[in-house]
């Protein structure tokens, strides 16, 4: 087969990684936000370039809040698709670019439409909550969804004897039921940069470094959790360094929050937690480190690529959204 390629073509669409000209791309990116009434988004695991010259900088629930109440007409996404795919079902009038639409999330691919549909026809009388790691078609299954910031308070706004059925991370629905005492139905799926960090290599750190505190993200698994001496969000993560007396912690969730632990803390010492596999970079979450300042320029300029969805899937996926935003807000979250 003959493929013909434009190279400007790739730039537009996100596969190259270089700018088209030689140019101050973090001016002409303030540029092109004027000119746009652009808004950029980053989540606290993008790199800290892409962090400092973003307008909001947070957690999966920081983000939909912002992207539902921005007037922005174009929302830059620097995070991965389902993140962009729920800015764009809360605000489906504006444009809204993710910089490389590879950015995925091996969490939300773990759970897809038809096989959740058949695992839902087995729990009929169950509420459904699924973590906004999910695909917008699993949303549209779903009767509320949450974020690590707000999952064990949506599970808590329901009565005791409300049956439950959790979706899609393992590690988060199980430190759920531990909090709560619940019994909720777990999906089987898991994040592959939570799943990778080493039990046995942290406790090597906490020996090095006796003082040291483990700060560990809930999608971890439970001998992480186990050890760790605070839980939360990205975003509790981040409070906790700031509150906290002590000086030293260990990590463990995705390396890009410490841009922003460093800058609040600059005196603190921040250890990544390690990953089983010594040769690999792996507790760093590739989908996420896929977007670029380059790339970042290229849709900005281009508006490519955009979340395009279908109306009614977005209908019905905003439903499950909106229960969580409201619940949110009532509880001050
Ligand atoms: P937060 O909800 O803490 O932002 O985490 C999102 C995520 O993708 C964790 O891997
Ligand atoms: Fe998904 Fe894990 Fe990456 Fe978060 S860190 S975006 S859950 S793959």
């Amino acid at each position: 087969m003959n493929y013909s390629v434009n190279k400007e073509d790739l730039v537009k669409l996100g596969f190259l990684n270089i700018p088209v000209d030689n140019i101050d791309l973090n001016d002409e990116i303030n540029k092109l936000k004027k000119e746009k009434n652009a808004i950029i988004l980053a989540h606290y695991y993008q790199d800290g370039d892409i962090q400092d010259i973003a307008d909001y900088v947070g957690d999966s629930l920081g983000l939909s809040q912002q992207a539902a109440k921005t007037d922005a007409d174009v929302i830059v996404f620097a995070g991965v698709h389902f993140m962009a795919e729920t800015a764009k079902i809360l605000s489906p009038e504006k444009k809204v670019l993710l910089p490389d639409l590879f950015a995925g999330c091996s969490l939300a691919d773990s759970a897809t439409k038809n096989d959740f549909a058949e695992f839902l026809a087995n729990f009929p009388d169950h509420t459904v909550i699924s973590y906004v790691n999910t695909t917008a078609e699993i949303k549209a299954l779903t009767d509320i969804i949450c974020t690590s910031s707000n999952a064990v308070q949506i599970v808590e706004s329901l009565s005791k004897n409300e049956k439950i059925l959790f979706a899609p991370d393992r590690n988060l629905g199980n430190y759920i039921n531990s909090i709560t005492g619940r019994e909720m139905v777990i999906w089987d799926g898991a994040c592959h940069v939570h799943e990778e960090f080493s039990l046995e290599r942290i406790l090597e750190l906490k020996t090095k470094y006796p003082e040291a505190k483990l700060i560990a993200h809930p999608e971890c698994e439970k001998p992480v959790l186990i050890v760790a001496d605070h839980i939360g969000s990205t975003s509790s993560l981040l409070k906790y360094t700031k509150e906290d007396h002590n000086m030293t912690y260990i990590v463990a969730t995705e390396s890009g929050i410490i841009h922003q632990m460093k800058k609040a803390n600059p005196d603190k010492h921040f250890i990544p937690a390690p990953p089983k596999d010594s040769t690999c970079a792996c507790n760093d979450c590739n989908f996420m480190k896929l977007n670029t300042i380059p790339k970042l320029y290229n849709c900005l300029k281009y508006e490519l690529p955009a979340i395009e969805l279908d109306n009614d899937l977005m209908e019905k996926a905003r439903v499950p959204i909106i229960r969580m935003l409201e619940i949110s807000e009532r509880l001050g979250l």
